[in-house]
């Protein structure tokens, strides 16, 4: 239901706390999300995004039972994906009146979603709509923050910035406020969320930032479409983001891989212990693919400054968990992260040098052509991997 968030501007937006997967199976949302929709009520009554589809006519019908839905003079769709325009339908065939801004991008999307010729009204960057009372919304394009279609709107006079997907995280809260929810699953979140969801895009996110702290404006509060509203020190996510966009990297190593009869999980926690052994500073992270949760480990990559990547060799390949993460990372486009490829085998032995091809492919310096162990390592191939292991990160 809705909370207000000042005077005139309130939340309509709907807490998924079931939500496991978003984006299909593809991201895991262990706790939960929300689906951030705002309302104006200036002289000029306007939403901002809506929710995800199976909750539009619980959404439609809040904005009725808050005697919002005949006020309405305008939607603002800053986004096309489903998650926030889910609800335009429901909402359009209750107010087909109703006028949709939204960017050029914007219109092919929806429109190509949902196949309706609604009142579409195209706005740029610096295009403003005029809410009366002395206040009006300035909008961003901000193209690939997630989709073509992104923007931004800024409200002035209150000195709020509807980011949409920017600066968000899946994070299940009834409390609103960044200042409200445990930090550390705050955090840890919105580092899942850049790590899965933007990197691709930090090119595009650190010349957007630069393009809107140059102009200088004030910002109160941050209003994202998912999780919480940064109203304590909100910049403090914006300055976060320009460290994850500059090719971010801790002084961390992430092992990913998968085992068939053990070996090569021998040979993951031998060089978990050697890197450790030979880092005093260093942080080592190992995942087991197949067992443990894809978007947890892809995060871990996206905070290291190298991987090691293990599978054993099966019909001249490599395991599928491994693959499938190997080709979600190549999209992800990784910069300045440095690797190896790691594995048992039993005859033909070529999954060093598969994984090798993804790792250059995906865009990390690969620094050793891999280790090797035939059948399953005894105490001589373990101090081999030991001292492989050892010899790898001298290199990082
Ligand atoms: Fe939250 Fe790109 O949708």
């Amino acid at each position: 239901m809705k909370k207000q968030l000042n005077a005139t501007v309130s939340w309509v937006g709907k807490v998924d706390w079931e939500l496991a997967k978003f984006h299909g199976d593809e991201y895991s949302t262990h706790k939960g999300s929300t689906y951030n929709s705002y309302v104006i009520e200036e002289e000029k009554v306007v939403l901002i995004d809506t929710v995800w589809k199976p909750y539009a006519k619980e959404f439609v019908d809040n904005l009725e039972a808050e005697g919002l839905l005949a006020r309405l003079d305008a939607v603002i769709a800053q986004h096309a994906e489903i998650d926030h325009s889910g609800a335009l339908p429901e909402l359009l065939r209750r107010r087909p009146d109703l006028p949709v801004y939204c960017t050029a991008n914007g219109i092919k999307s929806l429109t190509g979603h949902y196949h309706q010729k609604w009142d579409f009204h195209p706005v740029k960057t610096g295009d403003e709509y005029d809410l009366g009372h002395g206040k009006k919304l300035v909008f961003v394009e901000a193209p690939m923050l997630h989709w073509p279609d992104s923007m931004f709107s800024y409200m002035t006079g209150d000195a709020i910035l509807f980011s949409n997907d920017a600066f968000g995280q899946h994070l299940a809260t009834e409390r609103l406020y960044n200042d409200l929810v445990d930090q550390n699953e705050l955090w840890n979140e919105c580092i899942k969320y850049y790590a899965n969801i933007l990197t691709p895009f930090s090119p595009l996110v650190k010349a957007k930032i630069e393009q809107v702290l140059s102009l200088n404006l004030p910002v109160n509060l941050i209003a994202t479409s998912h999780g919480v509203i940064w109203r304590d020190d909100p910049t403090q996510i914006v300055l976060k983001y320009l460290e994850w966009c500059q090719n971010y990297q801790e002084d961390r190593v992430t092992i990913l891989y998968d085992t068939m009869w053990d070996g090569t999980r021998a040979l993951a926690d031998t060089l978990a212990r050697a890197i450790t052994g030979a880092s005093t500073s260093t942080t080592v992270v190992s995942h087991c693919l197949s067992k443990f949760d894809k978007n947890d480990a892809i995060t871990d990559v996206f905070r290291s400054k190298a991987v090691l990547i293990g599978t054993p060799c099966i019909n001249k390949g490599i395991l599928t968990a491994v693959a499938s993460t190997l080709e979600e990372i190549k999209g992800l486009k990784f910069k300045g992260k440095k690797a190896a490829a790691f594995g048992c085998y039993g005859w033909s032995g070529e999954m060093t040098k598969i994984v090798t091809e993804h790792l250059k492919a995906a865009g990390f310096e690969v620094v050793d052509e891999g280790l090797r162990a035939l059948w399953n390592p005894d105490a001589e191939a373990l101090a081999a991997a030991d001292a492989w292991g050892r010899a790898f990160t001298g290199k990082l």
